[in-house]
């Protein structure tokens, strides 16, 4: 079976990690199930130019090359009957890309009141990767308890800090070194970002 993956993208600003990540995705067989919260959709717009209508053809403006076997699944967030919301519903893990404060509060808390909160619960029950792309500078002590919280509860904090070391030139490089860190997470293989050392002749 292809892997299937839950992709979220809140309202956090940095909506092109989200949109970076199922560029990565959909280029392989992989079934992505997508749920993009209001203010997600709300700041995508603003930071991105998606002018609402057909998410797909926005991505394939965007660059995006689908792969036959790929397949994109969007849903509501008021939707708790999509696949995402029940425990029996199989799947290789969730990202949460970029993750809010508010997204993080509501997953440490255990609050499902929307469908990206309650899929992140199932994660929790169910034993299931569950990656949050956290996106916020400086954090309060609040946010570090959340984010405490989460983590001891088996959640991988992940926040979008790029890394320097790999002398990127573009801002989508930066972008990628933490794409490459979330796919390394969910195990799935990827030319993003070299191993480190693996250049190096032993
Ligand atoms: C332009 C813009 C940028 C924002 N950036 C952030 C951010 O980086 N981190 C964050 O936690 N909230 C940010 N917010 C606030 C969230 O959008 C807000 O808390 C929202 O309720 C999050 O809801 P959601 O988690 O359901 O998407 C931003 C809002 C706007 C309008």
């Amino acid at each position: 079976m292809n892997k299937r993956i839950i992709v979220s993208i809140c309202g956090a600003s940095g909506s092109i990690y989200g949109i970076n990540l199922l560029k990565s995705l959909l280029a392989m067989p992989v079934e992505v199930y997508l749920v993009i919260s209001k203010a997600g959709g709300t700041v995508l717009e603003h930071e991105t130019g998606y002018k609402g209508g057909s998410f797909q053809s926005f991505l394939k403006d965007k660059g995006v090359v689908f792969h036959k076997q790929a397949r994109l699944n969007a849903y509501d967030t008021d939707d708790f009957f999509a696949p995402p919301a029940s425990g029996s519903f199989k799947h290789n893990g969730m990202v949460i890309a970029p993750c809010s404060m508010k997204t993080l509060g509501a997953i440490a808390s255990g609050i499902s009141d929307n469908l990206i909160h309650r899929a992140a619960d199932v994660c929790l029950k169910e034993k299931r990767p569950l990656i949050l792309l956290t996106r916020e500078t400086p954090l309060s002590v609040v946010h570090l308890r959340n984010m405490y919280k989460a983590a001891v509860s088996g959640v991988t904090i992940m926040p979008a800090s790029p890394g320097f070391y790999f002398n990127p030139k573009t801002v989508s490089d930066l972008i990628d070194s933490v794409i490459a860190r979330v796919l390394d997470h969910l195990d799935i293989k990827h030319d993003l970002v070299k191993e480190w050392g693996k250049d190096k002749i032993v």
